[in-house]
C-alpha cells in the first residue's frame, strides 16, 4: 500500500455529501466514532467520522427551525459539538467546561435549539479540536434563506487539508511544537468533501451555489476560479452581502469561515477553482461544463435580504483592546514559562495526554488547552450593551479571531472604516493587522473568542468574555 493508493482512498469519498434530512419528529440521532474511508479493492484509511461520513452529514434547516440532535459519543475519547456562527443558548455552545461538561465516551448529549438565521455554518468538537477535527470530525449546517437567489443546484463544499505520514495514514504529530510556534498545522493533501481533486459535471447555462467551508485546521485558502465561467460572492459567515461582487481574485476564506458563491457555466470545457499559495496555484475542483452552445452571460445574482442582529451603538460603548501576542519571530509577547511547568507537561504527556506548549497569548495572557472554565472572562458586560473589540495582530502570523455566540460587524481594518456593512462571526488578521469589530451583547452566557487556526487555541489564543442577564 502506498500513499497514492490513499489518496485514491480518500477520493473515493462521495463529491456531494449526503442530502439534507426531512424534518422527523424527535431527535435526529448523530454519532462521532472510528470509521474507515475506503475506495472498493483498496486499504481503508482510518478517520473519526460523525455517522460514517466523512465531511459529516449536511444539517439542512429553514429559519427558526429547531435543531434536535441526539449526539452518541462512539469515540475513544470525550467530545462536544460546537455549531459555528449559530447565535444559540449559552448551554448549547459546546464549549466544554465553560458551557457543559465533556460527553463522554459512551455518553449522549441532546441539543435542541431554535436557528434564528439563515446562512451556511458548521459543526465541529470543540474539545481536543486540533486533533478531532483533523481526523475527520466536521460538518456543514445549512439554514436555507427565506428567498434564496434561484439557482440549479446547492452544493456545500467543505475544504479541508490531511497531513498524512509515509505509510499514508493521518500523520499523529499534533500539537508539534514547530506547528502550534507557527502557521499551524498544515496538510499536504487538500480535499473538498474528503476527495482529491473532485470534479463537478456541469452544463452550459447552469448556475450553481456553493457554500465553502474552511474546516482545515490551519491553512488559509485562497481560491479564484479560472477564466471561462462568471462567478459572485454573496455571502460571508453565512451572511448575505448587500449585494454579488464579481469573483474574479483570490477569495481568502481562514481557517473557520465560510464563503458563498455563486458560478455561472456559459461555456463548455474545463474550469479549475485554483488555491493559491504565494505565487503557486493548484487545482482544488474542476467544473467540468458541457454543452453544444454557449450561453449569454446573465446578470449577477441578487443575494437574500439580510437581517442583521441589532446595530450596535458606538457613542458609550467600552473598547476591549484584544492584543495577540507570542509565535515565532515575534519580538513580543512569549508567554512566561517555568522549568517546573515544562516537567510537568512533559509528564503529563509521557501519560498520554495531548496538549500544546504555551506559544500565544491575548493581551499577555496564554490560556493552553480546553480550560476556559478555570480563568476568569476578560471582560464583562450586562445584556444589551454594545462592546467594542479591537484585534491587534503584532505577530508574524494570520489568525482569524472566532467569537461565539454573536454575529459582529467589523467597523474598521487598520483605520479605514469599512464601507460594507460587513457582518461575520470570524474575522482575519494579516500580521500587523488591526481590525476593529462591534456587537451588541444580547445573548446571555459565557461565550469564547479565539483563534481558528487550532493550534494556535490550543497554544494560548483564546478567552472568554460573560454577558450578563
Ligand atoms: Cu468553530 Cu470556537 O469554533
Ligand atoms: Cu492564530
Amino acid at each position: 500500500m502506498n500513499r497514492r493508493e490513499l489518496l485514491h482512498t480518500l477520493a473515493g469519498a462521495p463529491l456531494i455529501t449526503l442530502p439534507g434530512f426531512a424534518q422527523a419528529q424527535g431527535p435526529r440521532s448523530l454519532s462521532p466514532a472510528p470509521a474507515a474511508l475506503a475506495a472498493a479493492g483498496e486499504t481503508a484509511l482510518p478517520v473519526w467520522a460523525y455517522d460514517a461520513s466523512v465531511p459529516g452529514p449536511v444539517l439542512r434547516y429553514r429559519r427558526g427551525d429547531w435543531l434536535d440532535i441526539d449526539l452518541n459519543n462512539q469515540l475513544p475519547e470525550a467530545t462536544t459539538v460546537h455549531w459555528h456562527g449559530i447565535r444559540l443558548p449559552n448551554a448549547m455552545d459546546g464549549v466544554p467546561h465553560l458551557t457543559q461538561a465533556p460527553i463522554e465516551p459512551g455518553a449522549r448529549f441532546r441539543y435542541r435549539f431554535k436557528l434564528p438565521d439563515s446562512g451556511t455554518y458548521w459543526y465541529h468538537p470543540h474539545l481536543g479540536a486540533a486533533e478531532q477535527l483533523e481526523r475527520g470530525l466536521a460538518g456543514a449546517l445549512v439554514v436555507e434563506d427565506d428567498s434564496p437567489p434561484p439557482v440549479d443546484q446547492d452544493i456545500v463544499w467543505l475544504l479541508d487539508d490531511w497531513r498524512l505520514d509515509a505509510q499514508g495514514r493521518i500523520a499523529e504529530d499534533f500539537y508539534r511544537f514547530h506547528d502550534v510556534a507557527h502557521a499551524g498545522r498544515l496538510g499536504q493533501r487538500l480535499t473538498v468533501n474528503g476527495a482529491l481533486r473532485p470534479e463537478l459535471a456541469l452544463r452550459t447555462g447552469q448556475r450553481v451555489r456553493l457554500r465553502l467551508v474552511n474546516a482545515a485546521n490551519a491553512r488559509l485558502f485562497a481560491l479564484q476560479p479560472e477564466p471561462g465561467i462568471n462567478a459572485w460572492l454573496i455571502a460571508r459567515d453565512g451572511m448575505p452581502a448587500p449585494q454579488a461582487v464579481p469573483w474574479d481574485a483570490p477569495l481568502l476564506i481562514g481557517p473557520g469561515m465560510r464563503a458563498d458563491v455563486v458560478v455561472d457555466a456559459v461555456r463548455a470545457g474545463r474550469f479549475a477553482i485554483r488555491q493559491f499559495n504565494g505565487r503557486e496555484a493548484e487545482a482544488l475542483a474542476t467544473l467540468v461544463v458541457g454543452g453544444a452552445n454557449d450561453t449569454a452571460p446573465r446578470p449577477a445574482p441578487v443575494p437574500s435580504p439580510y437581517t442583521p442582529p441589532p446595530e450596535p451603538m458606538l457613542a458609550g460603548a467600552v473598547l476591549h483592546t484584544m492584543r495577540l501576542g507570542g509565535g515565532a519571530r515575534s519580538r513580543e509577547g512569549w508567554p512566561a514559562d517555568t522549568p517546573e511547568a515544562r516537567a510537568a507537561r512533559q509528564q503529563r504527556r509521557a501519560a498520554g495526554a495531548r496538549e500544546a506548549d504555551p506559544v500565544w497569548t491575548i493581551n499577555g495572557q496564554a490560556h493552553v488547552g480546553d480550560h476556559h472554565g478555570h480563568h476568569p472572562p476578560a471582560f464583562r458586560v450586562p445584556q444589551g450593551r454594545s462592546v467594542r473589540i479591537a484585534f491587534e495582530n503584532p505577530t508574524a502570523w494570520w489568525h482569524p479571531m472566532h467569537l461565539h455566540g454573536h454575529h459582529f460587524k467589523v467597523l474598521s481594518r487598520n483605520g479605514e472604516p469599512l464601507t460594507e456593512a460587513a457582518w461575520r462571526d470570524t474575522v482575519l488578521l494579516a500580521p500587523g493587522d488591526r481590525a476593529e469589530v462591534a456587537f451588541v451583547a444580547d445573548n446571555p452566557g459565557r461565550w469564547l473568542i479565539h483563534c481558528h487556526v487550532l493550534e494556535h487555541h490550543a497554544g494560548g489564543m483564546g478567552t472568554h468574555f460573560e454577558v450578563m442577564a
